[in-house]
């Protein structure tokens, strides 16, 4: 009902807006003394100490929200990560055993595909964590251990606020078992609390000052067809979730790729007018990959492609190469995913918007499959 979105026009439109508030929920209660401490990992030392593999499991948005917790939990924990789609990992006979932790991402709890394939880690006698927005929803109750977001109830079927908290709460975790295994030293980890905490306000900073641009940009575009996302690193997932929520709910063709991968195939597709979204990595945080990412967009644009930067505020290199940039605020590399996805989400709801389509009921899907 109309009481229930609080004014916006829709629940998405309301999720967007409540994005910086999921992140800072999701860190209140899990710092001390300048730690991350989750307290309902408490007593699991000795397991996260052991274990010598991680495998994050999920489908659809919560499987991205894996894929960037992965760099995160190998650059600060130092443990190997894989992320699987679950529906895949359920039938391959998987090789995990007692010193394998299989962690669950799921926004509701229920997925099937994601339930089965924490039974199937039990069963081959894996730890299970589950990382979930919902109380008491069935995975986390098959679970050995769960770390609740604390998003708040997502009702449009496209997942919005659920993947920033996700992202932020893979990072607590990967902070807090660093923290047990020795792998960060106190400055890193005081240095990376103090870039989460900062995230809500630079969230609001990209709502307040971008996101009229933004539903501008995809008003113009209502008629576009096809739609590129190319991304690298944490940017790389960020680019696949830009794609997929674009496909959600405004049914147009899109897709995500590596922006390294572009020369061996995906370029093949670019031709004049090509709307491509680029995610621009930090030009001082991560400087290579900046370069590298830069000469990515001339090799398109060159071809004709018209290319929507998303990019740092103040990042002078990206401007001459790309027709729009579309401004995050200074974070470091492994927290602009964060950032960088916000533009996404409403470009999304604002093409879908401007097609007058049902943004928070899109055709053919569910908020939570609980189908295999
Ligand atoms: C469905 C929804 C997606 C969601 C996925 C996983 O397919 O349409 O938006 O990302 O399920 O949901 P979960 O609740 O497990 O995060």
């Amino acid at each position: 009902t109309a009481a229930e979105k609080g004014g916006w026009s829709s629940f998405m439109a309301k999720e967007i807006s409540e994005e910086p508030e999921a992140v800072a929920n999701t860190i209140l209660g899990r710092v001390h003394d300048g730690q991350v401490v989750i307290p309902e990992l408490d007593g699991l030392d000795e397991l996260f100490a052991g274990i010598s593999r991680i495998v994050i499991v999920g489908a659809g948005t919560a499987a991205y929200s894996a894929f960037v917790g992965k760099y995160a939990i190998e650059q600060w924990a130092r443990i190997p990560v894989e992320v699987e789609l679950a529906h895949e990992f359920r039938y391959r006979d998987p090789l995990v055993g007692p010193d394998v932790l299989v962690i669950s991402i799921s926004q509701s709890g229920e997925t099937m595909d994601t339930l089965m394939a924490v039974k199937e880690a039990t069963r081959l006698g894996a730890k299970t964590l589950s990382i979930c927005n919902t109380q008491g929803a069935t995975i986390p109750r098959e679970s050995d251990a769960v770390v609740y977001l604390h998003a708040g109830p997502e009702v449009a079927v496209a997942s919005t606020k659920a993947f920033v908290a996700q992202i932020t709460g893979l990072y607590l975790f990967a902070l807090h078992v660093a923290r047990i295994r020795g792998t960060v030293t106190p400055e890193l980890q005081a240095d990376a609390i103090q870039e989460l905490a900062d995230l809500p306000d630079k969230i609001r900073w990209i709502l307040e000052n971008e996101q009229e641009r933004i539903e501008q940009l995809a008003h113009w575009m209502a008629d576009t067809r096809s739609v590129l996302f190319l991304g690298r690193h944490v940017g790389y997932p960020i680019a696949l979730e830009g794609a997929l929520k674009l496909k959600e709910i405004s049914y147009i063709h899109a897709e995500g790729f590596a922006a390294g991968e572009l020369k061996h195939g995906p370029i093949a597709l670019v031709e004049p007018g090509l709307p491509v979204f680029v995610v621009v990595p930090s030009p001082s945080g991560a400087p290579v990959l900046h370069a590298k990412v830069v000469s990515n967009i001339q090799e398109i644009r060159a071809r004709g492609a018209r290319v929507i930067a998303i990019a740092e505020a103040g990042d002078a290199a990206v401007l001459p190469h790309a027709d729009e940039v579309l401004r995050i605020p200074l974070a470091g590399p492994l927290f602009e995913p964060i950032l960088a996805v916000v533009p996404l989400h409403i470009f999304a709801m604002g093409l879908a918007n401007a097609k007058g389509l049902d943004v928070d009921q899109p055709r053919n899907l569910a908020k939570s499959v609980t189908v295999e």
